[in-house]
């Protein structure tokens, strides 16, 4: 028996909903796998803790969580707590105290789903977005002074580390070569931005020596929008700063059809700490407790919870078990169909029980 100790934060909005259901459908795996098995432990923090407690997790919230395989985490952001606050109080302190510096992010048309891209079908998007997830623009560098007055300042300062860049590239090509187009498309704006952002074109150059098996490309941000929407399919494994890929990564998940299916892993690699994994779509608080949250981003990051354990195979046969449920019709509303949580949930389910993969 293989056994993982899960951390599950399901935190704000409909995190508990699509946790809930992920869990559900991981126990799931686990009966039909025979030799795994998932001890969940939950950690209620989030919003309604910060209500209570003044801060979103306790003092000691990393060491608790450190002794689990994987942290599985819903969402954080309330209507009436800042977005700052539910950010900094959860979310990243654990991307940065657990070093999780690769942000992977998977996208495709999923069968079923339609893409608001003309023409366009399964198999013309294949993406992952590997974002830097521990430096860059969401460093927390900066500052205000002369608050309120006509000369008042503020910074927000970048930080491009030799270590940091050459570590989330590495991972990237690495990522690149194991997948089979083998291509990798550097994201940067180095045109406009002459220090940062030379320093990354400079050492993808250097880290592609150590790939020669991976063809490379630079792009430059803005263009970048252009050509995932004119030529998704000349894409494949792309690699950008934190908040380039943040904001190219929704423009993926819209082009994909929806951000209710895009998942994200936020990983260390190097494995001296759990790795997190979590929908991207955020708290939703306008189709809270309605039933009807998309729970397929939690399933697909799920997937990608397995890989890291080095569960493959169940990895697989979860997605292929999405895949089928999305191509029968049966989705949320969010992706025009008229299925609920449960339903969805159910039916992935009852996939994973009777088929014979
Ligand atoms: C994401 C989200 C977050 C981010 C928000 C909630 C701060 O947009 O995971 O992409 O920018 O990192
Ligand atoms: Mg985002």
């Amino acid at each position: 028996m293989r056994r993982y100790k899960i951390a599950a934060i399901p935190a704000d909005g409909i995190g508990p909903e699509v946790i809930g259901a992920g869990l559900e459908v991981l126990q799931a795996l686990a009966a039909r796998a025979g030799d795994i098995q998932f001890d969940v432990s939950h950690f209620g923090w989030g919003s309604d803790y910060y209500r209570k407690h003044g801060v979103m997790m306790p003092g000691d919230g990393l060491e608790q969580l450190k002794p689990h395989d994987a942290i599985f985490f819903g969402a954080v952001g309330a209507p009436d707590v800042p977005d700052h606050i539910t950010l900094w109080g959860l979310r990243l302190p654990i991307c940065q105290g657990f070093d999780q510096y690769a942000n992977v992010r998977p996208t495709r048309i999923l069968p079923g789903i339609l893409t608001p891209l003309r023409g366009k079908g399964p198999g013309d998007l294949d993406w992952v977005i590997v974002r830097e997830n521990s430096e860059g623009e969401y460093a927390g560098h900066g500052g205000r002074a002369h608050r309120g007055m006509p000369e008042e300042v503020a910074t927000e300062v970048a930080i491009f580390t030799r270590v940091g860049v050459t570590r989330i590239m590495r991972h990237a090509f690495a990522l690149a070569r194991s997948r089979p187009r083998r291509l990798l498309t550097v994201v940067t704006k180095s045109n406009a931005q002459r220090y940062g952002m030379v320093m990354w074109d400079e050492i993808a150059a250097e880290v592609a020596q150590e790939f020669p098996e991976v063809t490379w490309d630079k792009m430059l941000v803005d263009a970048m929008t252009v050509r995932m929407t004119l030529q998704p399919e000349s894409l494949d494994t792309i690699v950008a700063t934190n908040l380039h890929a943040d904001i190219l990564s929704d423009l993926a998940g819209a082009l994909a059809g929806s951000l209710g299916v895009a998942p994200t892993a936020n990983i260390d690699p190097e494995r001296r700490f759990p790795s997190m994994f979590e929908p991207i779509h955020g708290s939703a608080f306008d189709i809270t407790g309605k039933g009807i949250a998309n729970p397929v981003a939690t399933f697909w990051t799920a997937c990608q919870m397995l890989e890291h354990l080095g569960e493959a195979d169940a990895s697989n046969r979860l997605m292929k078990a999405i895949e089928e449920v999305c191509a029968a019709g049966v989705m949320t509303p969010d992706v025009g169909g008229t299925a609920t949580t449960r339903q969805v949930t159910d039916a992935v389910i009852e996939t994973l029980r009777t088929s014979n993969t």
